[in-house]
């Protein structure tokens, strides 16, 4: 970088925060420069010849000439294996103590001097030089780990490593975190680095804010996950297989993954995409569910400036009718964007306006950064430097860094004690009438007009006591952040679940909260990038997210708007929010027509809520995300597999975004059975690609026969119920569906009820299914598709 493009930069980045973030630049660079000694000349290494074993429960210890492999079946379908004596433990992934061994797997020699694991689901080998195979029980290889390698500082230091695994030709990937080019990822280099991406992103734009060595891979052998527990930087590079056309010389897939130091350890995860969801949020925690209201439609903008600005929204909400769970306070609503704080000004009376609106059926949301403004007498960060909680460099001074209030510091949320002094602070959120917290700019970002806008990577961080740098504590930042939050808010507010959801995060985010889109670029791209990250984070045991309806920046046509919002009222986190210099978001903003279709929007999420309700709860007991791929039940079904513009939201329904202007119908694929149109009625069978209606007024949802679906309805007293629409099953078909009923937003314990939905002599008869049988429903009932266009006799297909 010279001179003139360090002036360039700042004219860019704006006037004084420009100066001083590219002041920090140079001297997080010097930092390092200081910090971390150059790698020098390196050895590589690979394991070499099997030697021998030990077998321990479930497997056993491998020895090489130049490594040791451990290896273990767990029980609930997985294998773990460590290199160089790599244990599960200690991981920020994993939720607890790792699960047990399987006491029925025991290692067995192999041909070749090779071993070999045999559990239920999966069968391991162990090759002669250090390569390892997953196969399916009837000998179909999943996947193939080659040999790895490790190139070690000859001066010491961490080792890098690659380890390449070959996967069948017909598999696609999925996962690595939340990649905008998804959900089906394309030939590439995806690099694992929580990445602020400087300006609006579009599917092109990679990595981004959240990203996690989580490999999701779907093959006709099988579906499984591979996880390499290693918070370093890294990078994936993927590349997908290719049949020979059935002269036997088909091209494996191949995904190759780096570490720049750090364990090589890796867990396998076996089954059909549910199991192996459950088995995945198994080891690294079941998605904390939502409280009730923050499944409701919300909204936010940076700027809305005043309090008054803010009742003008939510009277503009409610003069039309449209309902509002929340509204979300950036950071404009801080005193000089500092954390912690408020601007008295134009923000008087928080925790009137937080009870006002309270009543009112609206919570609040704050906005939580990590950077605190390096400045005496702000009392978080005296208090911070008092709890010694700053990230420091090697020499032990303060790393600063420049985010919205200026110059600031870092508290380590790799330090127990540091969390829990950054806890105490939410007290005062709570104080000020927020109902839950929105956490933000925790990759940390550091603003920089050159290289990466985080720390510098020679930062020290304690690591919960290991010790360490940057480098490893990196992309665990904005977890180990969300856990401070969670565990706070548990503490201050026992009997409510806390409601937070982070930009940043890894594995294991779900235990505390979900995430959300970042700053998606307004624009038609932006949109079906919405769509990816959902789905991909989904994949990785991340539920609950959505994108900013409408995009962070710029103004989007009115059609673009509505199909956003349309799309958003089917995702988990359903939440309008633009940047300070964006165009308005809110529904009248863009013409009564607009307003109309978003309002039927709005009023279907709410029908839908207690399905939402049932999808979070299932979430926590299976790990099933609410918004799936459309092969969850068929990943065998190649169509489906490439299908990337529609989800499956639960068990019932399939929903179809127009994620392009100028559509009045759209094509959609199918997977197998009966499908009707939930707005026209019309039944169409699958598997197979239909061509439906798709008005400006709304998107095309489908819910499959036999589903029982909870929705609010009005009962004869005109009061709001819980019932049953029940879709009529194909005739000589079943259905069925879960239902779990809203328990308020404490702890008391959610009770699924099933329900079975069968054809009898055309009628549809449902029944709710319980330990001693088959009982009436005790529920209102309203059949569906029975007497609809299409149904019972002639279907498209
Ligand atoms: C970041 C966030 C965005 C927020 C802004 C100001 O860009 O991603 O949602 O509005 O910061 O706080």
């Amino acid at each position: 970088m010279d001179g003139r493009d360090l002036v360039r930069s700042v004219r860019a980045m704006g006037t004084v925060r420009g100066l001083r973030a590219a002041r920090s630049a140079w001297r997080q660079r010097r930092t390092d420069a200081e910090g971390l000694p150059a790698r020098g000349p390196e050895r590589a290494r690979v394991p070499g010849a099997v030697q021998g074993a030990e077998p321990l429960p479930g497997g056993g210890v491998i020895r090489f000439a130049r490594s040791e492999l451990r290896i273990q079946v767990a029980e609930g379908g997985m294998v773990f294996w460590g290199w160089d004596g790599a244990a599960p433990e200690p991981s920020y992934a994993l939720d607890g103590v790792p699960p047990a061994p399987d006491p029925r797997v025991e290692l067995e020699p192999d041909t070749d001097d090779g071993w070999r694991l045999v559990s239920e689901r999966f069968t391991v080998r162990v090759f002669r030089h250090g390569a390892v195979e997953v196969l399916t029980p009837g000998g179909i290889v999943l996947r193939r780990d080659l040999p790895p390698r490790w190139w070690e500082p000859v001066r010491g230091g961490p080792a890098r490593w690659l380890q390449r695994s070959e996967t069948p030709a017909d598999a696609r990937f999925f996962g690595l975190g939340g990649r905008a080019s998804g959900p089906r990822l394309r030939d590439g280099v995806y690099r694992l680095w929580n990445t602020d991406p400087k300006k609006a992103f579009r599917p092109a734009d990679d990595p981004l804010y959240l990203t996690m060595p989580v490999q999701f891979t779907v093959a006709d052998a099988g579906t499984h996950l591979a996880f390499h527990d290693n918070s370093w930087e890294g990078r994936v590079t993927l590349r997908e297989g290719e049949e020979g056309a059935g002269s036997g010389h088909d091209r494996p897939g191949s995904a190759e993954v780096r570490m720049d130091g750090g364990p090589l350890r890796c867990w396998v995860i076996v089954g059909t995409p549910a199991r192996v969801l459950a088995g995945w949020t198994q080891l690294t925690g079941r998605p904390a569910v939502p409280p009730s209201w923050a499944l409701g439609p919300q909204h936010a903008r940076w700027g809305f400036g005043s309090e008054r600005e803010v009742r003008r929204i939510v009277a503009g909400y409610r003069e039309r009718g449209l309902p509002l769970s929340a509204v979300h306070l950036d950071i404009d609503h801080y005193d000089g964007h500092r954390v912690f704080t408020v601007d008295r000004e134009r923000f008087p009376g928080l925790p009137g306006l937080a009870k006002e609106l309270g009543e009112a059926g609206v919570k609040l949301v704050s906005i939580v950064d990590p950077a605190v403004k390096a400045e005496p007498g702000n009392a978080v960060y005296d208090s911070g430097v008092a709890a010694n909680a700053f990230v420091r460099d090697g020499r032990g001074r303060e790393v600063r860094g420049v985010v919205w209030p200026g110059d600031c510091v870092y508290p380590d949320f790799t330090d127990p004690g540091a969390r829990r002094w950054w806890g105490g602070l939410y007290e005062e959120r709570l104080a000020q009438g927020f109902s839950g917290v929105w956490h933000d700019m925790n990759e940390p970002v550091s603003f920089t007009p050159f290289g990466d806008m985080t720390l510098p990577r020679s930062a020290r961080h304690v690591l919960e006591g290991r010790g360490g740098d940057h480098r490893e504590a990196h992309n665990v930042y904005g977890l180990a952040m969300a856990r401070a939050g969670y565990e706070a808010l548990r503490r201050l507010r026992p009997n409510e679940r806390p409601f937070l959801f982070s930009r940043s995060g890894w594995a294991g985010l779900q235990r505390y909260g979900g995430t959300w889109s970042g700053d998606v670029a307004t624009g038609w791209p932006g949109l079906r990038a919405s769509l990816s990250l959902a789905l991909g984070l989904g994949l990785c045991g991340v539920p609950y997210s959505g994108p900013d309806v409408g995009g962070f920046d710029g103004r989007p046509s009115p059609e673009l708007y509505l199909r956003w919002f349309q799309l958003g009222a089917y995702l988990p986190l359903f939440r309008t929010h633009a940047a300070i210099d964006a165009g308005r978001r809110e529904p009248w903003e863009f013409g009564d027509e607009v307003l109309e279709h978003a309002r039927a929007a709005l009023a279907e999420r709410e029908r839908l809520r207690p399905y939402f309700v049932t999808l979070a709860h299932l979430a926590r007991m299976t790990g099933a995300p609410y918004a799936r791929p459309v092969w969850w039940d068929s990943p065998e079904d190649r169509v489906l597999r490439d299908c990337e513009d529609a989800f499956l939201l639960g068990e019932a329904l399939l929903v179809a975004p127009v994620l392009e202007p100028g559509a009045d119908r759209r094509a959609v694929r199918l997977p197998r059975g009966r499908w009707y149109d939930t707005a026209t009625g019309r039944a169409y069978e699958g598997p197979g690609q239909v061509l439906v209606p798709a008005p400006l007024s709304r998107i095309p949802v489908l819910a499959r026969a036999g589903a029982v679906i909870p929705v609010y309805g009005v009962g004869d007293g005109g009061e709001e119920r819980l019932e049953l629409e029940v879709w009529a099953p194909a005739a000589g078909r079943t259905g069925g569906g879960v239902v779990v009923p809203d328990t308020g937003d404490g702890w008391v314990r959610a009770v699924a009820e099933r329900y079975a939905s069968r054809r009898v002599d055309g009628r549809v008869v449902v029944d709710r299914v319980t330990s001693g049988g088959r009982a009436e429903p005790r529920r209102p009932v309203r059949v569906r598709g029975l007497d609809e266009p299409g149904a019972g006799g002639a279907v498209d297909g």
